[in-house]
Formats: C-alpha cells, sequence, structure tokens
C-alpha cells in the first residue's frame, strides 16, 4: 500500500483519509485503544492506563472508526471525564500516527464536547502538550485550578489520578511536566465556578 496516489496527469497527490466514523466506544474496542495509547504512555506524554481502567471507563470514551462495516479498525480515541456538576475533562485523546493531521482528532474533540453538551455541562478541561491543536478547537489557556475552595476540598476525595492532575497536587508533578492547561466554555458560560 502506499500513501500516494497518481491523477489523471499522472502527477502524485496525498491518498485520501480514510471515511472516519466516530462512536461510543464497545468492551471489544479496549485492546485496540490500550496499543493506541501505549506508545503515547511510554513518552508521557498521555496517561497510562491498566486494562482493567479501559474497562471500567469504556462508557466515557469515543473511537474513531476507519473500518469497513463489522471489521472495525480503531485509528483514534478520546474520553470525557465528568468532574463535577459543570465540569469535565478530555482525556486519553489520541489519534495513530499513521492518520495524524487527517481531521481524525478534531472530529473527536467535536464528539466530545457534543457529549459534554448534552450532558448540560459548561466546561471542559484539558491538560495538553497540544497546545495549537485546543486552540484550534476553541480552548485557552488557564492557570491553575478553576473550581471554588468547597469543591477542590470534594475534589480531593477522587482517587483518580487525572483528578489529581487537576488538582496539581504534588504527588502527579511529575506527570504533568511541561503540559498546559486548557478551558473552552461551552455555548458562552453556564453555572458559576
Ligand atoms: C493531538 C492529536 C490528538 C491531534 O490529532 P490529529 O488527528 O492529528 O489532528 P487533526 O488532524 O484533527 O487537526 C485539527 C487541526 O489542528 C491542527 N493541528 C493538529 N496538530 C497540531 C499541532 N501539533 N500543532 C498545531 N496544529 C495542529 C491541524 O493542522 C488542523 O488544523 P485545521 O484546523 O487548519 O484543519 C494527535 O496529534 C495525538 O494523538 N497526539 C498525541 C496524544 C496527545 O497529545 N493528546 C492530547 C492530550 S489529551
Amino acid at each position: 500500500m502506499t500513501s500516494h496516489s497518481e491523477d489523471a496527469a499522472g502527477a502524485q497527490r496525498p491518498a485520501p483519509a480514510p471515511a472516519v466514523s466516530i462512536r461510543s466506544a464497545l468492551p471489544a474496542d479496549v485492546s485496540a485503544v490500550d496499543q493506541l495509547v501505549q506508545p503515547y504512555a511510554e513518552r508521557r506524554i498521555l496517561l497510562p492506563k491498566e486494562m482493567v481502567g479501559y474497562y471500567e471507563a469504556v462508557q466515557e470514551f469515543l473511537v474513531a472508526d476507519a473500518g469497513p462495516a463489522g471489521e472495525p479498525r480503531v485509528v483514534g480515541c478520546g474520553a470525557l471525564h465528568v468532574m463535577w456538576n459543570d465540569l469535565a475533562e478530555i482525556r486519553t485523546l489520541a489519534v495513530a500516527p499513521s492518520v495524524r493531521g487527517t481531521g481524525v482528532g478534531r472530529l473527536l474533540v467535536e464528539g466530545l464536547l457534543d457529549r459534554a453538551r448534552r450532558l448540560g455541562l459548561s466546561r471542559v478541561f484539558c491538560l495538553t502538550f497540544e497546545v495549537d491543536f485546543f486552540v484550534r478547537q476553541g480552548f485557552r489557556e488557564i492557570e491553575g485550578t478553576p473550581v471554588r475552595p468547597e469543591v477542590y476540598a470534594q475534589l480531593l476525595r477522587s482517587h483518580d489520578d487525572g483528578v489529581a492532575e487537576f488538582l496539581d497536587l504534588a504527588r502527579v508533578k511529575p506527570n504533568t511536566l511541561g503540559n498546559s492547561r486548557m478551558l473552552i466554555e461551552l455555548n458562552g458560560g453556564g453555572a458559576a465556578v
């Protein structure tokens, strides 16, 4: 297979992006999601998860499927993790190197933001090295942890490492080094922080 094709005049042009559909992840997708995330987790770009963690969180995930009907080929994934009554986080967003730059990441973020809207949430957070990509999706960089002290105190009770990163706790600082904290407000605002 080649990544280029020839037009009628014989000129080389990039192969078109595969037709990709965005759908809810199924338990059967978990091993593909794990394989997609692992190389990014090894480079400390994404937080690693145990397999059991993926199964537990499978209902938070969307996948990008580039396979024909009945033959799934997962080329991207991303999850929306609810943190509070107005707030969620986009996490574990990963696109296969072979299709990066073809719009798959944007489709996944759009799908996750749609989910957030349908859940009645007004703000979505993410922690990332990919600032320019997220700015293009409407996020802006923020400082600190955008919740009231009483919500902060409640979130401290969570055992989730992603929540610890959101709270910027000392024990997860090595994971978040160099990452930017980003936020998008949906529908122009919503519940007060
Ligand atoms: C970040 C990531 C998800 C982007 O996915 P992608 O499918 O390559 O991105 P897309 O093709 O949908 O790009 C959408 C737009 O962002 C731009 N873009 C993508 N990556 C970019 C980057 N690193 N810097 C600047 N712009 C970028 C694209 O050019 C495109 O621009 P357009 O609006 O003019 O069309 C992917 O690179 C990835 O898996 N990275 C590793 C994991 C990671 O960092 N995840 C985020 C943390 S949760």
